[in-house]
């Protein structure tokens, strides 16, 4: 990679003048005056006893000549590094040839598992859903363009107390007398059905205690796999699941494993004995619960208490692993899956958890669990990534008027409806498909703007502005650049960078690896959308000041063709990591 390349080049000179350090390259500060600056001559003053801005003139008066850099020493001391022209067309012409556009993969291949999605079975998948498919999306194909083997799994919220709650409450509404008497005929349960069902059962429990025992034991009796609970809960799987493969669907997301907390059940008993066997397992109210608390760790769970010192001295709470009843909860499943994950040949070396903040403590417990048991071999990295709140425009929540949880169904709806209008005021008449692709593609470049753990305005009017750091923007600029190569029909040539408009473009593509690198190592695709916006913009500079298809100079002409060829191709890889669909034409 170029940055490592102008280093080499560097600790050479610094050897040949007697400088025997390894110097570290940066982006330049000030992009106008160079590409590239190194701040070491600072560090050697003392040690070398000399002033540090000559130290800076020894080193460049020793490199070597050559017709790819040019180093400067300026004040106080710093070493400022431009490409040729040369250097960046050679550059450009071998980006083009590349698969994978200025991408340096990494050479220790991983296995990582990504864990997103997690819609549940049997109730409406809401805005609280929303950011966790498009980040581990993201996160994923990120991994796979570095050259990780990067699989996804849905892990579907099917196994816990919202079944029994539903089946219980359709029983006593009547719906199911069929499957428990035999008599009268099959019902057909519909989603209505369930999007009704679920909430109302959920706001019973909470008041009567009788009821959610039942649900209890109806959760129970599904986890036994006892009839008709058992075959109920399957239909109502089922049903559930073509309605979640939809909404995923619109939202880019592709699984590789429709896996759910149900599918590791065979292994919930095992794990718990694990525990029991080891010794981590003690009895607490009939429940069966793992203590994973830290010596002397205080950590901030926001207990009702009025002592302000006390709220943030507490332990971890024990994970409970069983309840009352002997049914299995929701850390069960998840240290079953990860037991389940690592059968497989070869084992994750990490796995990744999207859910928001508010699920830290709850993979803090399990991860502690599993490696306390063995059940995650060491070494094996185990990552949640809890990120923030949607929040609407007033930094509250996102609800609807009523105040209710927006249904995911609803916002998808939401982007269509104001992409379309966004459309049809730039004299586009789209399709459904079409608006699904810049409204979906707006929020996704929005909400992956921001750095993943902070919280997020859901900002309509912000996502699908056609100027600025937007995802329609970015979207058009693509479609842009189509329009002209299939107006121009005709093979594009050597490029020849002549100017800095066209230099600042191979620039930005350098950077563009860089932003890569940065979001692996901060798990946050920020970074990847700032540099894209950065190519993108710098991409229109150049198109504004010069006359692509008008350039009367075939080299230059086929030149020009190449260079936004090259742009189109790191734009698109780069939406691509983002999970943002590029329409031809826009
Ligand atoms: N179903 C869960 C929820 O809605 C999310 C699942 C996240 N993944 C996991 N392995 N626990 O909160």
């Amino acid at each position: 990679m170029i940055i490592e390349k102008i280093q080499q080049v560097l600790n050479a000179a610094a050897k040949k003048a007697g400088y025997d350090e390894e110097f570290s390259v940066s982006f330049s500060n000030m992009p106008a005056l160079c590409d590239f600056q190194c701040n070491g001559c600072f560090a050697l003053a003392k040690k070398y006893g000399k002033a540090p801005l000559a130290i800076a003139e020894e080193i460049v008066a020793a490199v070597e000549q050559n017709d790819q850099f040019e180093f400067v020493a300026v004040k106080p001391a710093f070493i400022n590094i431009k490409l040729t022209y040369k250097a960046f067309s050679e550059l450009a012409n071998k980006y083009i040839q590349l698969e994978k556009v200025g991408v340096q993969e990494h050479e220790q291949k991983m296995n990582v598992m990504f864990d997103y999605g997690g819609a549940n079975v049997a109730k409406e998948l809401h805005v609280g859903h929303l950011c966790s498919p498009i980040i581990g999306e993201g996160m994923k194909r990120l991994y796979k363009l570095l050259g990780h083997n990067a699989k996804s799994d849905a892990h579907l919220g099917d196994w816990g107390l919202q079944m029994g709650l539903t089946v219980l409450q359709l029983h006593e509404d009547g719906v199911l007398d069929y499957y428990f008497t035999g008599k009268g005929q099959e019902p057909e349960i519909t989603l209505d059905m369930l999007n009704i069902a679920y909430p109302k059962a959920s706001a019973r429990k909470k008041e009567d205690e009788e009821f959610k025992k039942r649900a209890d034991q109806y959760t129970k009796n599904i986890q036994d796999k006892i009839e008709p609970y058992y075959s109920i809960y399957l239909k109502i799987r089922a049903l559930s699941i073509k309605t979640i493969e939809k909404l995923y669907k619109e939202l880019g997301a592709e699984f590789d494993f429709w896996y759910g907390e149900s599918s590791c059940d065979e292994y919930t008993d095992v794990v718990v004995d694990e525990f029991v066997k080891q010794g981590f397992a003690r009895e607490s109210e009939g429940a069966l619960v793992v203590d994973v608390a830290r010596e002397g760790e205080h950590i901030p769970v926001p207990k009702k208490s009025e002592d302000e010192e006390q709220r943030y001295k507490n332990p971890m709470p024990p994970a409970i692993i069983k309840k009352y009843n002997g049914g299995d909860l929701y850390a069960t499943t998840d240290i079953a899956t990860i037991y389940m994950r690592n059968l497989e040949n070869p084992v994750p070396d990490e796995i990744f958890y999207y859910t928001d903040n508010r699920q830290n403590m709850h993979f803090e417990q399990v991860f502690r669990c599993c490696k306390m048991a063995g059940i995650s071999p060491e070494g094996q990295k185990l990552i949640h990534i809890g990120f923030g709140t949607m929040n609407g425009k007033d930094g509250k929540p996102f609800k609807t008027r009523e105040g209710t949880v927006v249904k995911l169904d609803d916002v998808i709806n939401l982007l269509i409806d104001a992409s379309s209008k966004k459309l049809a005021s730039n004299g586009v008449q789209p399709t459904r498909e079409l608006a699904l692709k810049i409204g979906v593609g707006a929020m996704k470049f929005g909400a992956l703007s921001n750095f993943v753990t902070k919280d997020y305005v859901f900002d309509i009017e912000k996502f699908l502005s056609f100027e600025g750091k937007t995802g329609p923007y970015l979207q058009y600029t693509v479609a842009r650049i189509n329009s002209i190569l299939a107006k121009a029909n005709e093979e594009y040539g050597q490029i020849n960078i002549a100017d800095d408009e066209q230099r600042a473009i191979i620039m930005q593509i350098i950077k563009l690896n860089s932003a890569y690198q940065i979001c692996f190592e901060e798990k946050s695709l920020n970074s990847l959308c700032l540099a894209t916006y950065d190519l993108a913009s710098a991409f229109s500079t150049f198109y504004n000041n010069h006359h692509v298809l008008n350039e009367k100079d075939d080299a230059t002409r086929k030149s020009y063709l190449g260079i936004l060829t090259l742009v189109k191709k790191a734009l698109v890889q780069a939406l691509n990591v983002l999970a943002i669909e590029v329409p031809e034409k826009m």
